[in-house]
């Protein structure tokens, strides 16, 4: 597994909710790239584009899309985000349904549509009996979009999309799923979640650069996102620069107004072909084999409280913790110390080992954490 990477030996890396490491076939492409474009320019801007083609080929056959004219190669999971807000017609008095834990990202930007009427219905979900219920039981006949987090960014709370996918259609309320926590860890299905729009930036579990996000949008909406970017990227007949009257494309290429981020998409094509060559049913296996391992390991030591859900289906790749007699910022720093990636949320320490993460690595983490008092 190991084989996969270079990280340095003394390196723990428990950090892939936040920005992972990259592949070692990720960094030959981009080192490939460099030197290609050192030497020769970009003479061979064609087959760019055909690798392009391809990483929206990969990526549709990631979340089982039904076709690569619904995704769209984005900057980020906030700019996804922010053009189906912004592209959505409001009506003063709509509301939109979101879990109140959220990473800011999918809270800050519906927040923002306050000054026209439209209200954010925040929803605990943590500690919740039901948390697919609460958010039911929150949307009204006013309710025009539910957008949540496929796994919680702090606790690691995994939610039943299928279940609020199916609510969504019954209520006739768009359906907006955040899933970078979960893409490239667990199994991703649009088709049987019922997503109309799916957010992931590639630098956590899908192994890729920042900078680089697949935006997912169903085919029957594309048009009906208003846009609010242009450029010469986004219409039809994209090589015809003296073409004066344009149209947007008809796929979801229109999101995507300027030059490609070529550098990202080499670095994104190469990590998601290595989980597609892999096979996600191997990785989320795994995936979950290594947190549950680590939850278990943290769980056995003295005044540990494990803050993330244990039940299979509702856990995912974080192991959120906290020791009940230590100041966490100083275990975090003491960890940090001693070259363990991880994270500091949700009051306590967030591990998130991926598919290669050793057992040895993670018992030196593990390790460091009996130590500290
Ligand atoms: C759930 C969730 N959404 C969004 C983001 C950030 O996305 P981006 O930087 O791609 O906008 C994060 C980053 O931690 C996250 O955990």
């Amino acid at each position: 597994m190991q084989a996969y990477f270079q990280l340095d030996d003394d390196v723990v890396h428990l950090n892939h909710a936040a920005v992972a490491p990259w592949p070692s076939q990720t960094a030959q492409a981009v080192k490939a790239f460099a030197d290609e474009n050192a030497r020769q320019g970009s003479k061979d801007y064609d087959l760019w584009l055909l690798r392009e083609k391809d990483l929206r080929k990969r990526l549709a056959q990631l979340i089982n899309a039904p076709s690569t004219d619904e995704i769209a190669l984005l900057k980020s999971t906030s700019e996804g985000l922010s053009l189906i807000a912004y592209g959505l017609p409001w009506k003063s008095g709509d509301n939109i349904v979101i879990p109140a834990e959220e990473f800011p990202s999918n809270r800050i930007v519906w927040q923002s549509l306050e000054s026209t009427g439209v209200e954010t219905r925040l929803i605990p979900v943590s500690n919740v009996k039901n948390p697919e219920q609460a958010l039911i039981d929150a949307m009204d006949s006013n309710t025009r979009v539910m957008s949540c987090s496929s796994v919680q960014y702090a606790t690691g709370l995994r939610l039943d999309l299928a279940r609020l996918g199916h609510a969504c259609k019954q209520s006739d309320t768009l359906y907006c799923v955040d899933a970078i926590q979960s893409i490239g860890a667990l199994q991703f299905d649009v088709q049987a979640c019922q997503a109309d729009f799916v957010v992931a930036d590639g630098h956590k579990w899908m192994l890729g650069p920042e900078g680089c996000a697949l935006f997912y949008c169903r085919k029957t909406l594309i048009k009906q996102l208003e846009l609010k970017q242009y450029g010469w990227h986004m219409v039809q007949d994209v090589s015809d620069f003296n073409k004066k009257d344009w149209q947007p494309n008809e796929t979801a290429q229109r999101f995507e107004c300027g030059s490609p981020n070529m550098t990202g998409i080499v670095a994104l094509h190469a990590s998601v072909g290595l989980l597609l060559d892999i096979g996600m049913a191997a990785i989320e296996r795994q995936v979950m084999e290594k947190s549950a391992w680590l939850a278990n390991k943290l769980a056995a030591l003295d005044n540990i409280e494990i803050l993330s859900p244990l039940d299979d289906n509702r856990r995912a790749g974080i192991v959120l913790f906290r020791k009940t007699d230590a100041d966490t910022e100083s275990l975090y720093r003491h960890l940090q110390k001693h070259n363990v990636l991880c994270a500091m949320r949700g009051n306590g320490i967030r591990f998130s080992p991926h598919f290669y993460t050793s057992l040895e690595k993670m018992d030196a983490a593990v390790s460091l954490v009996r130590e500290f008092c």
